[in-house]
């Protein structure tokens, strides 16, 4: 018949091991729970630190970005000055200086060249000086109209007819070496006194 093995005796008072067991148990916990707290507390702390920071960011480049960018009243060219017809009034594009990355193609304007003589021009903005609708050009009438409510300008943008105020807003140019240039920057429009 085969002997059952007895336990080894430790010498140790079984009550006494479970109660400085439980003792221990209530310090692991203790421990534990603290440690929990603080891992809490530095997580929030990090994740407010990271959003807070992520969070400043457009702020931030708002308040660099033009200075980052520097002048917004550059000159920019539209080509060469002999480029333009004498007599003609044509739509030409261009890209606004004080720009952004997030701009798009929000920074794509358009203003009307009229070319008096290579050295004379007026460079008109296309927002109507009444509540700022694009003005198209009518070559054969030689007379800037606005769809919105009726209002036309001369070849000159005086004011001809209808509820504009004033004449259209005209951009400031020059031809430096040959090249016309303009202040696209700032675009003339309804912020301007009348
Ligand atoms: Fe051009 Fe009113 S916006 S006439």
């Amino acid at each position: 018949m085969s002997e059952v093995p007895r336990e080894e005796s430790s010498g140790v008072d079984p009550a006494s091991t479970n109660s400085s067991e439980a003792g221990a148990c209530e310090g692991c916990e203790a421990a534990k729970s603290g440690g929990r707290r603080g891992f809490l507390f530095a997580a929030g702390t990090t994740l407010l630190t990271v959003g807070g920071g992520l969070a400043a960011i457009p702020i931030v480049g708002v308040a660099i970005g033009p200075a980052e960018a520097g002048d917004p009243n550059r000159w920019i060219s539209l080509g060469k000055a002999t480029d333009f017809k004498v007599g003609e009034t044509v739509l030409i594009k261009f890209t606004n200086p004080w720009d952004s990355p997030t701009d798009g193609d929000t920074n794509e304007n358009v203003c009307y060249v009229r070319c008096i003589d290579h050295q004379t021009f007026q460079v008109f903005a296309v927002t109507c000086a009444h509540l700022g609708c694009p003005v198209e050009w009518f070559a054969q009438s030689r007379l800037f109209m606005c769809p919105c409510h009726g209002g036309v300008y001369y070849e000159d943008g005086a004011r001809a007819s209808g509820p504009p105020p004033r004449g259209l807003y005209e951009y400031v140019w020059r031809v430096e070496d040959g090249s016309f240039e303009i202040l696209g920057g700032r675009l003339p429009g309804l912020q301007e006194s009348t």
